[in-house]
């Protein structure tokens, strides 16, 4: 069974991030979403989230694609994570081409999916504030 896990913040979910979660789980068996928690968030990752974690978690999980959601609350987690759940790929939107390349070496393959086009949380918080 090949495991596949993928990082994000999912907030406002939206069709990019189903997309991203379609591709990520036909690359394998059994995908991992870790989500980053509010307070990583904020802290982190400089985002406020309109939903909070136990809400987007429970949006996650309504997803076929998606088999498991773990909270991500540290940047340094993932070799880690990689190892507890027997990691075969980790995957990631283009935005993130490079910065996760280290993984390699813990064995595995890092893949960068091209973003859908147009569509991100910000915008929608964006678009919705004119
Ligand atoms: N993603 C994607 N296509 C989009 C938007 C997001 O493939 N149009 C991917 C990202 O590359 C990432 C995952 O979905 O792998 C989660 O992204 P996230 O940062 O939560 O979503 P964004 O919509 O990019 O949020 P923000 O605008 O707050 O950065």
């Amino acid at each position: 069974m090949k495991k596949i896990i993928t990082y994000g913040t999912f907030d406002l979910l939206h069709y990019g991030h189903i997309n991203l979660l379609r591709r990520a789980k036909e690359l394998g068996d059994y995908l991992i979403v870790a989500l980053s928690t509010d307070e990583f968030n904020w802290t982190q990752k400089h985002k406020k989230c309109y939903f909070h974690y136990e809400q987007r978690k429970l949006l996650l999980e309504s997803i076929r694609y998606v088999d498991l959601v773990i909270p991500e609350i540290s940047w340094q987690q993932k070799i880690e994570d990689v190892k507890k759940y027997h990691i075969d790929k980790f995957v990631m939107g283009d935005d993130w081409r490079g910065k996760f390349d280290f993984l390699e070496k813990e064995g595995i393959e890092v893949i960068y999916l091209p973003r859908t086009p147009e569509i991100s949380t910000t915008r929608i918080k964006r678009d919705l504030e004119r």
